[in-house]
């Protein structure tokens, strides 16, 4: 038998002032935590790549390690983390991206992508695009061939996944 189709919203929370007045935060721990939420989430995250190709699922910290690491499972690939600065114990590349006061940096060890590894990217949200622009650049630097991005959640007035495809990235995302 199967399961009825969840409407994802309902189970996304909703946080108004965080982390500061007049930010509305959009909390997908309460998605995580529901069975068959999650499940639903990981699989339409994974639909349009199933006969893709793909060799390497990358997950941005920290969000996108959990849909990420169910993604690549249900593909039978591996899992490949870019993490904040310093936290990665091999070599590294490293891409700087702008935050709203100053700037981050992330990292992706050099190894972990062998040269025309197909790469599905994967975050929790997709918001001004900045962190998953500098994930795309990442995975370029070390030879990998990004298939496309997938995230949970896009903020569409902040612009992010138009900034992708301005670079030619399919992007794929379950919830506005
Ligand atoms: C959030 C989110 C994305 C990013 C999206 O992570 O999980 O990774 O911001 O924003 P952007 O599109 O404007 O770059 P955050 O930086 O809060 O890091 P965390 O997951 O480690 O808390
Ligand atoms: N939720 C989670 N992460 C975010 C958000 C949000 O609403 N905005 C920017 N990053």
């Amino acid at each position: 038998s199967e399961a009825a189709v969840m409407d994802l919203k309902k189970i996304i929370r909703s946080i108004p002032d965080y982390p500061k007045t007049g930010i509305i935060f959009r909390d997908i721990s309460t998605l995580i935590a529901h069975g068959p939420g999650f499940r639903q989430a990981v699989r339409q995250l994974a639909a349009p790549f199933l006969d893709q190709k793909i060799d390497k699922v990358v997950g941005i910290e920290a969000r996108g390690f959990i849909f990420g690491g169910a993604v690549a499972d249900l593909l039978g690939v591996g899992f490949v983390p870019i993490r904040k600065q310093g936290k990665l114990p091999g070599e590294v590349v490293g891409q700087d991206y702008e935050l709203e006061y100053g700037t981050d940096r992330i990292e992706l060890h050099k190894d972990a992508i062998q040269p025309g590894e197909r790469v599905l990217l994967l975050d929790d949200l997709i918001a001004t695009g900045g962190t998953a622009s500098a994930g795309v650049d990442l995975v370029n630097h070390v030879g990998g061939e990004i298939i496309a991005a997938a995230f949970v959640i896009d903020l569409p007035d902040l612009r992010g996944a138009d900034l992708l495809r301005e670079k030619d990235v399919q992007v794929h995302t379950l919830v506005a």
